[in-house]
C-alpha cells in the first residue's frame, strides 16, 4: 500500500518533467514554424513529395546496382509511387506561397504547362509500374530514368530557392 502511494506521488512530477521536455523539443525542434494557413497546403504537399522521394530512393539504388534487385520489392515501390503520383497537385491552391515553400509563381501563371508536367510525370510513373511487372531490369532502367527526368524538368520550371 505504501509502495503504491509513493508511486502516485511521483506521477505529477514525472508528468511535469515530460511536459517540460516536450516543450523544449517543440521550441528547438528544427526551428520550423507551425503552418497556420487554412488547410496547411504547403505542409501537406511537402509531406507527399517527401514520401515520393523516399519511395524513389530505394528504387534508384536497385537500378544503379547499389542494392540487390528484388523484383517484388521494386514492384511494391512502383505501386506506391503510382498511388502517390496524383496526390500533391490538389494542394497547389491559389495563394499557397509562403515560407518554407519553394514554389514559383509559374505554377499559377503557366497553369497549362504545370498540368502538362504533372501528366508527363504520372504517365512516366505508370510506364515504370508496367515495366516493373516484367521483372526485367533492362526494361525498367530507362523507365526509371524517364521518371527522374520528369521530376527534374518540373522542378526546373516550377520550383525555386527556399523562401
Ligand atoms: C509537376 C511538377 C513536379 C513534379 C513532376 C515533381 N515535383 Fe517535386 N516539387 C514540385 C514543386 C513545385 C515543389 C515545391 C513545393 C513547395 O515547396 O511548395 C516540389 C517539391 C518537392 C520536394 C520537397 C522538398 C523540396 O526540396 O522542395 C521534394 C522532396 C520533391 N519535390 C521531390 C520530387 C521527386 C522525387 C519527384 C519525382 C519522382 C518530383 N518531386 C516530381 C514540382 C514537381
Amino acid at each position: 500500500m505504501v509502495k503504491s502511494e509513493r508511486w502516485h506521488d511521483t506521477i505529477p512530477s514525472l508528468a511535469g518533467w515530460l511536459l517540460a521536455g516536450l516543450m523544449v523539443l517543440g521550441l528547438t525542434g528544427c526551428g520550423q514554424k507551425k503552418d497556420t494557413h487554412p488547410g496547411q497546403p504547403v505542409t501537406k504537399r511537402e509531406a507527399i513529395f517527401k514520401q515520393i522521394l523516399r519511395t524513389l530512393e530505394p528504387m534508384g539504388r536497385m537500378v544503379r546496382g547499389n542494392k540487390d534487385y528484388d523484383a517484388a520489392e521494386f514492384l511494391q515501390y512502383a505501386t506506391k509511387l503510382q498511388t502517390l503520383s496524383t496526390q500533391p497537385w490538389p494542394y497547389f491552391t491559389p495563394g499557397s506561397v509562403y515560407s518554407p515553400s519553394r514554389v514559383k509563381n509559374t505554377v499559377w501563371s503557366k497553369p497549362d504547362e504545370f498540368k502538362a508536367a504533372q501528366q508527363k510525370f504520372i504517365s512516366a510513373v505508370t510506364t515504370l509500374h508496367t515495366q516493373a511487372a516484367t521483372n526485367n531490369m533492362e526494361a525498367i532502367r530507362p523507365a526509371f530514368h524517364a521518371v527522374e527526368s520528369s521530376c527534374k524538368s518540373c522542378h526546373q520550371e516550377f520550383r525555386g530557392p527556399p523562401r
